[in-house]
């Protein structure tokens, strides 16, 4: 059976990055099941920690990355960035340079924002990490804003949830070498 692993990059317990995440992970094609990850267990980079082997968390995401299909990230937009949690779990997994589980991997992304700045600076830095370590980017991914003005009781709804199932469509069909991006 294929797998969507889900990696929600915002470890705030009422986070909307990882509800939406989890919302759109919910549209994947039958016959699809779907793995969850958070990253509080990943320490912040160091060359170091590698010497001995990756620590467990990094194992562990490793482990799911490999394993998974399609890998679907979701990334708070800090100062019109990528939130460091999610820039550091990308660089452990670019390791070993060049050979990461990431090389080759169908992924997208999504940011999430309740301010009306389209989180467009997230999406484009976290797509651009991920091609970095080898993933086959799905583009484009999907950057909501003002999500309080797109949800009814912290369910996406209307062009936004159309948004994130095309999305999670277009992820899995990746996984058979289909590619396509929008114009
Ligand atoms: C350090 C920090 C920087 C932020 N910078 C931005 C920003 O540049 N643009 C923006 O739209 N929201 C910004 N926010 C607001 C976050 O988008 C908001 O807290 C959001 O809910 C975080 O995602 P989450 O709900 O998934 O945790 C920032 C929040 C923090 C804590």
């Amino acid at each position: 059976m294929p797998t969507l692993l889900t990696v929600a990059g915002s470890l705030r317990a009422d986070s909307w990055n990882a509800k939406v995440l989890a919302q759109a992970a919910a549209t994947v094609p039958s016959g699809w099941s779907i793995d969850a990850l958070t990253l509080h267990d990943i320490p912040l980079y160091n060359q170091d920690l590698e010497v001995d082997g990756a620590p467990a968390g990094v194992a562990e995401l490793r482990a799911a990355v490999t394993t998974a299909d399609a890998v679907l990230w979701s990334s708070p937009q800090y100062n019109h960035g990528v939130s460091g949690v999610v820039k550091n779990a990308l660089d452990w997994l670019s390791r070993p340079a060049f050979a990461g589980v990431l090389v080759g991997k169908p992924t997208a992304v999504i940011a999430v924002t309740p301010s009306a700045h389209q989180p467009m600076e997230t999406l484009g830095q976290t797509e651009f990490t991920l091609e970095m370590c080898g993933a086959v980017v799905v583009r484009p991914g999907v950057a909501i804003g003002s999500i309080l003005e797109v949800t009814d009781a912290s369910v996406v709804v209307g062009d936004a949830a159309a948004a994130l199932s095309d999305l999670v469509a277009r992820l899995c069909s990746a996984t058979n070498g289909d590619v396509s991006v929008a114009p």
